[in-house]
């Protein structure tokens, strides 16, 4: 059957002649936005930034300058079928220009926040998956550089390798490294910054911000209990807990109360007391003593170390010193981790923020961080942040325990909950899985398995977009963790090589 000719391209010198007049004007209107850009965020953003914001504008980018008009004279029928992804229109025209569309969709500009105002996405959670070394830190990385010449600040909530210290150094950020050996202390019941409205969208109450502080408490100390006693809370050790922190707060105050305080009062119970809550008292005395011994020892037993300054441009946490410790502490220190420094960014007062869950099978099968993000994920558009979960394939979510668990339906629902998916190369044997549950076409499934490192199917609401996510030359230094492996550098060599 004969179609329709369509042509695409430039093709009579007339169009040659508005083209040229458009592209002066594009470079003009580039010209000013950079001044605005530069006017904006050099205000903003410390010194060490300019580095990055000098390499990352439009006009540096490589391919912003290769626009070379071609010319198709094709029927609708075979334009339909060879470049499916030409007819799609772009996701956005605003927000940060992130690399190119890979089938000629021109541009990829990014920004969650803008999306949700304009209603194409639902919610504010992406997960990022693909195979190792595909380039999905280094996605995460400039995004995050690019957003924060957007005015947004950044979290890195986990970062198990450390590898996002050079970024987050590179901005001014601060970076709180914990683990053994490591100078950082953390008061994990501290109270965290007050925000000034409740999650409803009223003002704050006293009341009100006294009964959040003390719910993320107990919520801490019932986790901390359970990895240490591995099973769930009697009533009467629940009663115990319970009025050990209300005893202790009003003994110590808000906001000096630690958990050496909380042991002291579990550890010495009313002699009058009925036997059985006083055994309570004394059994989670005696498994929270764990908290502050051995390789845990001055981690969590004291007042907080670290200045938490939310006015900084990024903040991360790197757990990286604690690779040789046990399973045991590791999931202390996440869970201590995790609650406080949850308390000190989701703050609707705080802005808007970036956070990235690095690695982030490690935070899945941890009951406790699995809790806090299905949290942040319903109310990420409450508290102004933009969750993004990097993990290597849809799999790593079964982590959390078996199919049917809660643990696993909570881990199934950071999936399902989350407004965009980003697939980066997967392996064969996992495609028939993606597809099933992202609803993949064969078409889009082929072009998944012929990802190159740096690309993506982009996956927002039932749409798909190809992004090529394009580095600048300074990204490219700061980014590259294969010199790590290639020249076996230690961290001190590799940050000054960056
Ligand atoms: N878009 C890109 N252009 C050029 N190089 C890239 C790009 N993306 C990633 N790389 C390079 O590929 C290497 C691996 O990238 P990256 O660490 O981001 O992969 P990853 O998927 O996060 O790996 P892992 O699964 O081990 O965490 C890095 O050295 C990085 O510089
Ligand atoms: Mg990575």
């Amino acid at each position: 059957m004969v179609g329709i000719k369509t042509v695409v391209g430039i093709q009579e010198p007339e169009d040659r002649k508005s083209f040229r007049a458009l592209k002066a004007f594009l470079k003009k209107q580039r010209k000013q936005e950079r001044k605005e850009t530069e006017q904006q965020s050099g205000a903003q953003l410390p010194e060490a930034v300019s580095v990055i914001k000098e390499a990352n504008q439009p006009e540096n980018l490589a391919f912003m300058g290769r626009f070379v008009p071609q010319m198709f004279a094709l029927s609708t029928f075979t334009l339909a079928t060879a470049f499916p992804f030409v007819s799609g229109p772009q996701i956005s025209t605003k927000g940060s220009l992130l690399g190119k569309g890979m089938y000629g969709s021109g541009p990829f500009r990014f920004d969650p926040w803008e999306l949700y105002k304009d209603g194409k996405i639902s919610s504010m959670s992406a997960v990022l998956l693909g195979a190792v070394g595909e380039g999905k830190s280094s996605l995460a990385k400039s995004m995050a550089l690019r957003f924060l010449l957007h005015g947004y600040k950044l979290a890195v909530m986990t970062d198990s390798k450390g590898e996002w210290t050079v970024v987050v150094q590179a901005v001014g950020g601060s970076v709180i490294e914990v683990g053994p050996g490591r100078d950082a202390r953390i008061n994990p019941l501290d109270p965290g910054t007050r925000p000034s409205r409740m999650t409803n969208g009223e003002p704050m109450t006293d009341a009100g911000w006294k009964s959040m502080v003390r719910s993320r408490r107990m919520t801490l100390l019932k986790t901390l209990v359970g990895i240490l006693v591995l099973r769930d809370l009697q009533s009467t050790e629940h009663s115990a807990l319970s009025h050990a922190l209300d005893a202790s707060v009003e003994k110590y105050g808000t906001e000096h109360v630690l958990l050496p305080h909380l042991v002291d009062f579990l550890r010495s119970p009313d002699p009058d007391m009925d036997p059985e809550l006083r055994k309570a008292y004394l059994n989670l005395s005696y498994a929270l003593d764990r908290t502050k011994e051995g390789d845990l020892a001055g981690m969590f037993d004291g007042p907080t170390t670290v200045d938490f300054d939310a006015s900084k441009p990024a903040v991360s946490v790197d757990t990286s010193a604690l690779s040789g410790a046990s399973a045991e502490a590791k999931r202390i220190v996440n869970a201590c981790v995790g609650s406080w420094v949850e308390a000190m960014v989701t703050n609707p007062d705080g802005g808007q923020r970036l956070c990235v869950y690095e690695e982030g099978w490690d935070n899945i099968n941890s009951e406790a961080d699995l809790e806090r993000m299905v949290v942040s994920w319903k109310l990420a558009r409450h508290y102004g942040i933009f969750n993004l979960l990097v993990i290597h394939k849809l799999g790593d979510l079964n982590l959390a325990g078996d199919s049917g668990s809660r643990m696993n339906t909570m881990a199934q629902s950071l999936l399902a909950d989350a407004g965009i998916k980003i697939v980066y190369r997967q392996d064969e044997s996992e495609l028939k899985h993606l597809a099933d549950k992202l609803g993949l076409s064969q078409r889009e499934c082929d072009i998944v398995r012929s990802l190159k490192k740096g690309q993506g199917l982009w996956r927002i609401n039932q749409d798909s977009y190809c992004v090529e996510n394009i580095l600048t030359a300074a990204e490219k230094d700061l980014l590259n963790t294969d010199a790590r492996i290639v020249e076996g550098l230690d961290d001190e060599e590799w940050e000054d090589a960056a």
